[in-house]
């Protein structure tokens, strides 16, 4: 039995691929694709439909979000009352946008990530191992010049898991910050994280630890918008089954 997928946004970067994914994984089978930005444009043999009634018509399992905070902020609250399990890509969503959608899901389930590479889940899971044993740290995530959110998502989350991690990060001694900014924004814990936007990059983090004499640094790298497809494809397989809300492809990946 295939699981029937659905993918809102499906005329974006992301959609287009994870249309095409869905398409080629024998356990997977793409019944609509929904954006009302290229209605009528095909995706993987379907025609793209601008209504989220397309979704239910055709019986999809599974609905894949690519999308808009905006836009997600209707369309997953709309799956969950349509007892349809939802994977949500789309980033720039707040803690108040999680809360919603968890008490949303009773009938079907949500998962959600900022970032589906598996190297970058594997990033975040190292920084926090490595936390305890540094007193300073910081963020310095690069990503193209299109970015429209700053931090990205995934420095954030770095930045929580790291503070969660360890309560015993030193103060920052900076006195005089001759260009304001200059020290970066200031995260959970007082990490500080930087972000780079540079025309020819996709996305990169670098964690960078530090203490007496030695530093240690962790560095992943999405070089195009491939690396998040087999993330993508595991959190479809696997939402079916795990109740509720998740948040973090970690928890699907058992670390
Ligand atoms: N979590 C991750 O790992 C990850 C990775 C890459 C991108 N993203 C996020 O995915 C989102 C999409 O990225 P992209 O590069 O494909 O952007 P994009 O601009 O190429 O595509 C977004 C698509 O959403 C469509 N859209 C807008 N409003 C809509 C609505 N109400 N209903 C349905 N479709 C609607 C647009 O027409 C557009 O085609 C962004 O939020 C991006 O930050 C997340």
């Amino acid at each position: 039995m295939t699981i029937r997928v659905g993918v809102v946004g499906a005329g974006g970067r992301m959609g287009r691929s994870i249309c095409a994914a869905v398409g080629a994984d024998p356990a997977l089978e793409l019944v609509a694709a929904v954006d009302p930005g290229a209605v009528g444009a095909d995706a993987s043999g379907l025609k793209i439909s601008g209504e989220l009634k397309a979704l239910a018509d055709a019986g999809a399992e599974v609905v894949v979000d690519f999308t808009v905070a905006a836009a997600s902020r209707v369309t997953v609250p709309w799956l969950a009352m349509h007892g349809m399990h939802a994977v949500v890509g789309t980033t720039g969503l707040s803690d108040a946008d999680v809360d919603t959608f968890r008490a949303a899901f009773s009938g079907s389930n949500c998962f959600m990530t900022s970032n589906f590479a598996i190297s970058a889940v594997l990033m975040m899971r190292f920084a926090e191992l490595a936390s305890p044993y540094f007193e300073t740290a910081e963020i310095v995530e690069l990503h193209h010049d299109g970015k429209a959110d700053a931090p990205s998502g995934t420095a954030i989350t770095t930045a929580k898991r790291m503070a969660a991690a360890s309560g015993d990060w030193a103060p920052d001694r900076t006195q005089h910050e001759v260009l304001p900014g200059a020290r970066g924004g200031v995260g959970p814990a007082g990490i500080r994280i930087h972000a780079v936007r540079l025309r020819g990059v996709q996305a990169h983090q670098e964690v960078i630890f530090g203490t007496a004499g030695q530093s240690l640094t962790i560095r992943q790298d999405s070089y195009d918008n491939s690396s998040y497809i087999p993330g993508i494809l595991l959190a479809c397989k696997r939402v079916g089954s795990v109740p509720g809300l998740t948040v973090g492809l970690d928890k699907y990946m058992d670390l």
